[in-house]
C-alpha cells in the first residue's frame, strides 16, 4: 500500500487495552452514563428528535389502564405521557437529586397520583406487581456507555422469575447499529487532532466523506434476548477512491411500531466517528476488513482500541 503524509503522523488516539480496561473501571459509575446530572436533562427535554418518537410510541402503545415501569425515570417526563393512559406507574430513578426533581415536576404536572417514583438502582429491582409496559432510556450511540442492554436483560430475567411471564412491550422496541467507513477531516487551522466526533445524523456534518455504504452490525430486539458484547469481523466496500480514516457508528431506535400504520416512530441518534489507527488508501471496488469488539454500556476509547481496518487481501 501506499505510504501517505497521514501515515506518518503520531497516532495519539489509540490506547493499549489494559490502560483502556482500567480507565473503564474508574470511570464506570461516575461517566459511563450513569451519572447525568439534572442540567442535561433540560437538553434532554429539548430535543425533540428524541421526545417526538417517545411522546408518538407511548401515546399509541401503552394500553389503559396497565401498569407501566420506567426503568431510569429522570425527570419523569416519559412516565408522565404514560400516566395519560396507565392505571399506575412506577419509575425508577437512581440518583436523589434527580428522583427528587421528578416527584417535584410531577407534582406540578398533576401526575403524582398516578406515578410513584422509587430511588434505586434498576439492575436489582422488581416491581410489586407484573408490568405491562417497561420504558427505559439509556441509549448513547452504538449502545455504548449507559446501560440500557445490562438493565434490561437483567429486569427481564427478574420479572420472569418472580410473576412467571415475560414483559409484553419495551419502549424502544429495537435498535439497529450501522458501520460506514468515511473520511473524516482532523485538521483545525493546522493542528491535526483525530478524535471521537458526533455529529447530527441527516445534517451534512464538517465535511465528513462517506466513502461506502453503511453496513448493520446489529439489529436488538429489546423483548428477546440481549446481547451483552458486540464482535463485528466482516468487509465494507470502498464506493470511491481516496482515504478511508475513521468509521462512523449509526444508532437508529425503532421505538415505537406501529403495523396498522405500516411505519415506526423513529430516534436516528447522533453519528459518531472514530479514526482508524491507520488510513487507508482505497480504490473504487475495493474491500476493506473491519474487525471491532466492544462490549454494550463500555467506553468509547474500548471500542476505539479495538477497531482494525485492512484491504482485503493485503
Ligand atoms: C438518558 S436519561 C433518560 C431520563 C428520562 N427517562 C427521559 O427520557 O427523559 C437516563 C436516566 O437513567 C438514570 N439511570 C442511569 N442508570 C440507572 C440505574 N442503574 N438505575 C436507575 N436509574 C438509572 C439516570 O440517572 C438518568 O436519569
Amino acid at each position: 500500500m501506499k505510504q501517505t503524509a497521514a501515515d506518518l503522523r503520531p497516532q495519539t488516539h489509540a490506547r493499549r487495552s489494559s490502560e483502556v480496561a482500567a480507565l473503564h473501571r474508574q470511570d464506570d459509575d461516575a461517566q459511563l452514563g450513569q451519572y447525568i446530572p439534572l442540567h442535561y436533562h433540560g437538553q434532554m427535554l429539548a430535543d425533540d428528535r428524541r421526545m417526538a418518537p417517545f411522546h408518538e410510541a407511548i401515546d399509541k402503545l401503552v394500553p389503559l389502564g396497565s401498569h407501566v415501569v420506567e426503568l431510569g425515570g429522570g425527570t419523569g417526563v416519559m412516565s408522565f405521557f404514560a400516566s395519560k393512559r396507565a392505571r399506575k406507574v412506577t419509575t425508577v430513578e437512581r440518583l436523589p437529586h434527580v428522583a427528587a426533581a421528578a416527584r417535584r415536576l410531577l407534582t406540578a404536572n398533576g401526575a403524582s397520583s398516578k406515578v410513584t417514583i422509587v430511588e434505586a438502582d434498576a439492575r436489582n429491582f422488581v416491581p410489586d406487581e407484573p408490568a405491562d409496559v417497561v420504558i427505559c432510556e439509556m441509549l448513547h450511540t452504538a449502545l455504548l456507555r449507559e446501560k440500557q442492554l445490562e438493565v434490561l436483560q437483567s429486569f427481564k430475567v427478574r420479572h420472569e422469575a418472580r410473576f412467571g411471564r415475560a414483559v409484553p412491550l419495551i419502549i424502544p422496541e429495537a435498535t439497529m447499529l450501522g458501520v460506514q467507513p468515511v473520511f473524516q477531516p482532523y485538521e483545525f487551522h493546522g493542528y491535526y487532532a483525530p478524535v471521537p466526533f458526533f455529529f447530527e445524523a441527516g445534517v451534512p456534518g464538517a465535511s465528513t466523506v462517506e466513502m461506502g455504504a453503511p453496513k448493520i452490525y446489529s439489529v436488538i430486539e429489546y423483548t428477546k434476548d440481549l446481547p451483552d458484547t458486540f464482535l463485528v469481523d466482516g468487509v465494507l466496500t470502498a464506493d470511491r477512491a481516496g482515504t478511508i480514516n475513521a468509521l462512523r457508528f449509526i444508532t437508529k431506535n425503532l421505538v415505537g411500531i406501529f403495523p396498522l400504520e405500516q411505519r415506526s416512530a423513529d430516534w436516528q441518534m447522533p453519528y459518531m466517528s472514530l479514526p482508524l489507527p491507520q488510513p487507508l488508501e482505497v480504490q473504487a471496488g475495493d474491500d476493506i476488513h473491519v474487525r471491532f469488539q466492544y462490549d454494550a454500556g463500555a467506553s468509547i476509547e474500548a471500542l476505539q482500541s479495538s477497531m482494525h481496518a485492512t484491504l482485503a487481501g493485503a
